[in-house]
């Protein structure tokens, strides 16, 4: 690979010169135990070591082939002449964690933080893609800044029944519905079940994985491309000893992230994500990411770019078609060609070029796909921000993705109080429900579920699905899966476990919701909220000990990004002494 800046760094500038290349008894025990593990001095002395913080795991379907990739981003820090060293972080499998992988995305940042500081990592490669993998990765490399890049794990390939394309989450969350009507029988469900998640890597729809991974790319953390390539295309392969000899390069360039990540930066990964349709989890998990890399990005950040971006990307749960067919459309990079006038391309990246310089000669394919600006999907507003006396601090939904004659509605709410209430009453034939009722979920926010769940997409009572009812305003402080739709209002602020709004609601209140002129408001009188708010009591604490107490003590809401007070910003952290 052709250098791409000069290199700024010598052998002895090496932060693994200070274990390895010492003449003292420390060095000597780095070097025995090295020799220990069968490698020899030439393997190493001299050479970037490069970190491979890699979340593959047996309960991470969609991180299956990373045993094989790291190999593959190993050869090619071996033939840049670095020396690669594989390093297992906590793997966070979206359907099998509990009680949300949300729950963890700080610890796998601490986890990634903290191993590229106590060990002797020149470098970095972030081998990760399933939901919080991404943001967990970056937040802590971040906060590190050393020379890294970022791996996506790719989409799996498209879900298939019956010669139908079936995408994940979304027709999960479809047919499930069409179950409990009546439509389809348990044999075509169990069909469902085995052909919806065919391959390796992560979840085809424009879901979180497929979100966050394209906002990596946008920000800069990956090669040109490489969010797009389906896990299991030898592409994909090719890509990971790529990102193995460009991680070498980087490191003798002294190419960190804080050198491309910029307001700026933030900016064009905000506007893919809205290009994208992609999933409501990013504001979230870009608040914190920014934040780590002292960009102040806030909510209202999304609601303005929102407001001029369209919707390109004809990819479900907005649209149409799925990952697959994203990539043989052209991709990421066609898409951000299209958004040229709306991107900022004199941003870095990790190639040491620029965002504009990498997209050049980037055609769409099949612009059904990949729709033009002048046919898009939507003209723009694929996120709002909503505020009102029931969010005062912001809460979001995803107008593109929802029966648009909910924009504007007015109803009566039906309170659950936390998710076994909604388990246990919402199927009930004496629910007095309608199809105009607002359907209101509390204690589903990070401290009150705990761990900020994805159940903002409230199922639709039985008795609306007989009635052909499938969309309702449903409003919590719960995240919702980037692969369900609905007029659901998420991530409500601040949530009801520390006494927002949301914890004073009554079944009976009036709610409305207004997304053109961005509001949420309980219509109910000032006088009579102050005394709900005086009757509220703070509810006892989920965890009296654990990562769960530390969790509970220091996260923060959703329009702060849910870090932890004290992993935000940038004050420096002394290097490890080496005695
Ligand atoms: Fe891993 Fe969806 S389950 S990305």
């Amino acid at each position: 690979m052709k250098p791409g800046r000069p290199h700024k760094k010598t052998a002895e500038q090496l932060r693994s010169h200070r274990w390895y290349g010492a003449q003292d008894l420390r060095a000597f025990g780095h070097r025995s135990r090295t020799a220990q593990m069968g490698y020899d001095r030439k393997d190493y002395a001299g050479k970037p070591v490069i970190a491979i913080i890699n979340t593959w795991s047996d309960i991470n379907q969609c991180h299956s082939h990373f045993k094989q990739r790291v190999e593959e981003v190993k050869r090619g820090v071996w033939q840049a002449g670095g020396f690669p060293v594989e390093m297992p972080a906590m793997s966070l499998s979206e359907p099998f964690q509990k009680p949300s992988a949300m729950l963890y995305r700080n610890f796998l940042a601490m986890e990634t933080e903290e191993l590229l500081r106590s060990y002797p990592a020149d470098g970095a490669v972030l081998m990760g893609g399933c939901d919080k993998t991404t943001p967990g990765l970056i937040m802590g490399a971040t906060s590190m800044n050393l020379p890294t890049v970022f791996f996506p794990a790719g989409p799996m390939l498209r879900g298939n029944l019956r010669g139908t394309p079936l995408g994940s989450g979304s027709d999960t969350w479809k047919y499930w519905a069409e179950l409990r009507a009546g439509n389809i029988t348990e044999e075509v469900m169990k069909e469902v079940e085995d052909g919806i998640a065919r391959s390796p890597g992560h979840c085809m729809t424009m879901g979180t994985a497929s979100t966050m991974t394209s906002a990596a790319e946008a920000l800069g953390w990956t090669l040109p491309g490489a969010a797009s390539i389906p896990a299991v295309d030898a592409n994909h392969q090719r890509m990971a000893t790529d990102v193995g000899r460009r991680i070498v390069e980087m490191v003798w360039e002294d190419l960190k992230p804080a050198d491309f990540l910029t307001k700026a930066s933030f900016d064009n990964a905000i506007t893919t994500v809205l290009a994208l349709g992609g999933s409501t989890n990013a504001l979230v998990h870009l608040i914190a990411m920014a934040r780590r890399a002292g960009v102040a990005l806030m909510l209202e950040r999304f609601d303005e770019l929102s407001r001029t971006t369209p919707l390109l990307a004809n990819l479900r749960p907005a649209g149409k078609y799925l990952m697959e067919d994203f990539y043989f459309a052209g991709g990421l990079r066609a898409l951000l060609a299209e958004l040229r006038e709306l991107i900022d391309g004199a941003a870095l990246t990790i190639n040491a070029k620029t965002l504009g310089e990498n997209i050049a000669g980037a055609s769409i394919y099949n612009d059904d796909v990949i729709r033009r600006r002048d046919n898009a999907l939507l003209a723009n507003g694929g996120l709002a921000v909503l505020t009102g006396n029931l969010a005062p601090d912001g809460a979001v939904i995803k107008p593109g993705a929802m029966e648009q004659h909910l924009l504007v509605h007015r109803g009566r709410a039906i309170v659950f109080d936390d998710y076994d209430d909604l388990a246990a009453r919402i199927d009930d034939p004496a629910l007095e429900v309608e199809p105009g009722s607002v359907l209101v979920l509390r204690s589903a926010g990070p401290i009150g579920a705990p761990g900020f769940p994805e159940w903002g997409q409230l199922p639709i009572p039985k008795k609306m699905l007989a009635q052909g009812v499938r969309d309702m305003v449903r409003i919590s402080d719960a995240r919702m899966s980037g692969t369900s739709y609905g007029a659901c209002v998420l991530h409500v602020a601040p949530e009801s476990a520390v006494g927002g709004p949301l914890a004073l609601v009554r079944t009976g209140d009036e709610i409305e919701l207004d997304v053109p002129n961005r509001t949420l408001n309980l219509r109910v009188d000032a006088d009579e909220l102050a005394r709900r708010k005086q009757a509220w009591r703070t509810p006892p604490p989920h965890y009296p000990r654990g990562y769960g107490a530390l969790f509970s003590r220091h996260i923060t809401q959703a329009n702060d990004g849910c870090d932890f007070d004290f992993l935000e910003g940038t004050a420096p952290i002394p290097e490890p002494e080496i005695h």
